[in-house]
């Protein structure tokens, strides 16, 4: 509760249960659901409007449209790291960027577009890096020096330390990506958005460029970009910087359908590798654990996973009865 806090993440009514990656088995249906069974391997993005969603607990209750069956070559803590990361990542460039395969397919855009995704080596960055680099877009990404192969690997063309000092690496993007930066994915910070903003200010001065900040703006640009519309940077140089809204995901059953179809054939395909993920073996009991490393910054490049059948009960003994 107090990490949910910490974070801004909304508790509409108490007692509460945060959470939203799950991986896990159904026990049950509603009567109308057709796509699955009891007994099926899933995993999915839950809603975060109810308690009853939450994935810090033994059961939780989710949208048939919103669920979607583990590819068999992936284990349930695989799976589970899945969700936040890929479906944010790809509602940020199918629904807010503009970027995605059929868009390619229409070639209505340069090939030679760019795409910065600052934090390559954060768990949604990764997602972001192999799916733009899919839809046929260039990549360049800022990730710390012990994660700069696994970025490259996972399709960026350009990788920079991110140890390097602000003004070189904003020189470097410019001189990597000859002006020809219009989109870049935000997954660090206020100072990072900015930098990227910085790295935009130059070059094509037609049509609008958009950065997506998963973790907020600056406060001038905030200011500037009161009221939705396009932030001119400087002369003729415009960047829309849209709120994303994960929610659509859910809001939307046949988007968020869609896109699971999509990203599950691309896991299944190989396209897509599941980001580098760690497993904490204490249950649910880890969870404030695993928030605090988080916090912390101690967790670099991997997504924490933790088996809820290894919670110990009252009396310390543990009781399998499924995963999640
Ligand atoms: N708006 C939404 O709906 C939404 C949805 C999902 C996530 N988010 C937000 O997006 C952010 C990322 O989430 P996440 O779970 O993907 O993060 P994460 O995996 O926990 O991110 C940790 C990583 O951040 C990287 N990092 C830290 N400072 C960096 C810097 N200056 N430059 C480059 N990389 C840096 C580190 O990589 P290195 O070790 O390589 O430096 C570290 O591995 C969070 O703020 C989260 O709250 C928002």
């Amino acid at each position: 509760m107090r990490q949910a806090k910490d974070y801004n993440f909304g508790i509409s009514s108490l007692p509460w249960v945060s959470g939203r990656d799950v991986a896990g088995v159904i026990e049950q249906v509603g009567e109308s659901v057709t796509n699955l069974s009891p007994g099926d391997a899933v995993f999915t993005l839950t809603d975060y409007t109810s308690a009853r969603c939450g994935a810090f607990q033994d059961y939780c209750i989710a949208h048939h449209a919103s669920v979607a069956l583990i590819p068999p070559s992936l284990t349930f803590e695989e799976a589970a790291s899945i969700p936040v990361g890929a479906i944010t990542a790809a509602v940020a460039l199918k629904r807010y960027m503009d970027i995605s395969a059929q868009n390619h397919d229409a070639s209505q855009k340069d090939i030679e577009d760019w795409v910065l995704v600052w934090g390559g080596a954060t768990c949604t960055g990764y997602y972001a890096v192999q799916l733009a680099s899919l839809y046929g877009y260039k990549v360049i990404s800022v990730a710390g020096k012990d994660n700069m192969d696994y970025v490259r690997e996972a399709g960026a063309n350009v990788v920079l330390d991110r140890d390097m000092n602000d003004t070189e690496l904003v020189d470097t993007i410019q001189q990597a990506t000859s002006g020809q930066l219009s989109y870049a994915f935000d997954a660090v910070g206020p100072g990072t958005a900015g930098l990227c903003l910085q790295a935009m200010n130059t070059g094509k001065s037609n049509g609008n460029k958009t950065l997506v900040a998963l973790a907020g703006i600056p406060k001038h640009a905030k200011t500037a970009a009161r009221g939705g519309q396009p932030v001119e940077l400087s002369k003729g140089i415009f960047v829309n910087m849209p709120e994303i809204k994960v929610k659509v995901f859910h809001n939307d059953p046949e988007f968020g359908q869609e896109l699971l179809r999509e990203l599950t054939t691309y896991l299944i395909n190989g396209q897509l590798r599941v980001s580098r993920i760690k497993i904490m073996d204490g249950g649910l009991e880890d969870v404030n654990k695993g928030l605090s490393l988080l916090k912390e910054g101690q967790i670099s490049g991997s997504k924490l996973v933790i088996r809820v059948d290894r919670t110990p009960d009252a009396q310390g003994d543990l009781h399998y009865h499924g995963w999640l």
